[in-house]
């Protein structure tokens, strides 16, 4: 009997992107071994741990069952990227903080240092798959990188975008609405596309596997983000005037979503939409549309991160207002710190910019998030090592709530709307005010125990 040697999988990034993706992928294609690399030594310890970096529902049970099998976390980048056939780059390309393209463009130097890593240690030919969201043609950086470099090693480079959204990472995975991939359309460039499709083939249907050019791969990954962040801030836009004029954006947004046209997702007026891509991969878009002289087209898109903006900064301005103009040395209890409700990750998170600003009107903030650890909440809103009496960290709702004079929801986890509110009510200051940055607490009950209220979109 023929045995043909087991496909082997290396992925460069053991993020939010990378980790839980690689471990769906062992999951599903037992007979693939794929190794997770890092070169942040205590992520990857906790990768091996029983508490693992990232909180994803339904991960651990992943990761506990592929572990130490098909499934290895390591920092040995170099032996990873030798025994791989198809090396996956999942590593983090924020915003540019200096020099040419600062606050737009994406900074590509670990992206960069990646393909030189690639170039200096492959020892045989290798498939290099673009997992991270990158600006269009940072294949073709990638490939002259590698070309430059490589000794006479053939790559060849696809894009493959992950569409997976935090907190349903898992479910995203399984059962993905489309798994794209992208690639040159030369005989070397199919053979690679055809090599990831059976990858994916091993759980997700033919038709739902997309294969196109590199450049067509890079770019939907880009407008999918700003495509569903202008959504958000459309129905931001009207949460607004919703407010000035009387009607309720709930409403609104179920009347308009039945439209088949429309459809009822990414429709939920809130705070702020955060998270690591959405304004990222914006302003990237919008840096790419100056780049290529479309200025009108680049204006287009940053009003929705303008709008973003400026929904984050108009919900702690109403509890200013509503404070009776002050919040100086008002206790001000903010209930969830996360981006959004069942992950720890805190990036862009709209309650940023909330407690800065509540800060700087001298209010005393106090959070309270299940998930995110306290040094991190003080890290996010103050700044690495910084400290400031005025911001502390509550251990419970219960706790943040006592004595405070509001309560401003600003991430919708499920734990904030079965609160006792009544009892909740009777600890804080008269009289006691509610903010609901997500819409998701009964503001008629919340009225009954005496509370003044304040949703999105709605009357109070
Ligand atoms: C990241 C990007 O944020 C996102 O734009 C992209 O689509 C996918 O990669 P995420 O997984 O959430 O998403 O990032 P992060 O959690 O920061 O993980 C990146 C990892 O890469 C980190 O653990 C970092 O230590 C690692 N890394 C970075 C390397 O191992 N080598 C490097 O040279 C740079
Ligand atoms: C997003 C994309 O959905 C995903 O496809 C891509 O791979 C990465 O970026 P993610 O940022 O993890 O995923 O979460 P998402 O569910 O899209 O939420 C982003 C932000 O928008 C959150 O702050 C969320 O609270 C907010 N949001 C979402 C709203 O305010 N209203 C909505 O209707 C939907």
């Amino acid at each position: 009997m023929i045995t043909f040697p087991r496909m082997k999988i290396c992925c460069i990034g053991a993020g939010y992107v990378g980790g839980p993706t690689m471990a769906m992928i062992a999951l599903k294609a037992p007979k693939i071994e794929v190794c997770v690399v890092d070169m942040n030594a205590a992520r990857i310890a906790a990768w091996n741990s029983k508490t693992l970096p990232i909180y994803e529902p339904g991960l651990d049970e992943v990761v506990k069952q592929r572990r130490g099998k098909n499934l290895h976390f390591s920092t040995d980048v170099h032996g990873a990227i030798q025994a791989a056939d198809i090396i996956f780059v999942a590593v983090n390309t924020p915003t540019k903080t200096y020099g040419v393209g600062a606050g737009r463009a994406a900074d590509l130097r670990f992206i960069e240092s990646v393909a030189r890593t690639i170039a200096e240690h492959a020892n045989g030919p290798k498939i290099i798959v673009e997992k991270s969201t990158i600006p269009v043609k940072t294949a073709e950086t990638i490939k002259d990188i590698l070309a430059a470099n490589a000794h006479g090693i053939k790559f060849e480079v696809l894009s493959n975008p992950e569409f997976l959204a935090e907190g349903t990472a898992i479910a995203d995975l399984q059962q993905p609405d489309r798994v794209l991939i992208g690639g040159e359309r030369t005989p070397g460039g199919e053979k690679a596309i055809r090599t990831l499709v059976e990858v994916y083939a091993h759980w997700v249907p033919r038709d739902r596997i997309i294969t196109t050019n590199l450049w067509s791969s890079e770019l939907s990954k880009l407008v999918a983000n700003a495509f569903l962040a202008q959504r958000i801030s459309s129905i931001n836009s009207i949460s607004a005037l919703c407010e000035a004029t009387g009607a309720d954006v709930d409403e609104v947004a179920n009347a308009i979503g039945k439209d088949s046209r429309i459809g009822p997702k990414f429709l939920k007026a809130s705070v702020g939409f955060g998270g690591s891509c959405f304004q990222k991969d914006i302003l990237n878009l919008v840096y790419l549309c100056e780049y290529f002289g479309l200025p009108e087209v680049a204006h287009y898109w940053e009003s929705v991160v303008k709008m973003n903006d400026w929904q984050k900064h108009r919900f702690a301005g109403k509890i200013v207002r509503a404070l009776f103009n002050t919040v100086a040395d008002k206790k001000i209890a903010v209930l969830g710190f996360a981006f959004k409700k069942d992950t720890n990750d805190t990036r862009e998170s709209a309650a940023i910019a909330v407690c800065r600003a509540l800060l700087a009107e001298q209010a005393h903030v106090v959070v309270y998030d299940p998930k995110v650890p306290a040094d991190e909440i003080r890290h996010e809103v103050l700044g690495n090592g910084k400290d400031d009496p005025r911001l502390t960290v509550a251990p419970s709702a219960y706790e943040a709530a006592e004595g405070a004079h509001a309560l401003a929801v600003v991430t919708e986890w499920d734990e904030f709307k079965k609160l006792d509110y009544k009892e909740i009510y009777a600890a804080m200051e008269k009289p006691a005010f509610v903010f609901d940055g997500r819409n998701i607490l009964d503001l008629a009950k919340l009225k009954g125990f005496g509370f003044r209220v304040s949703g999105i979109g709605k009357q109070g």
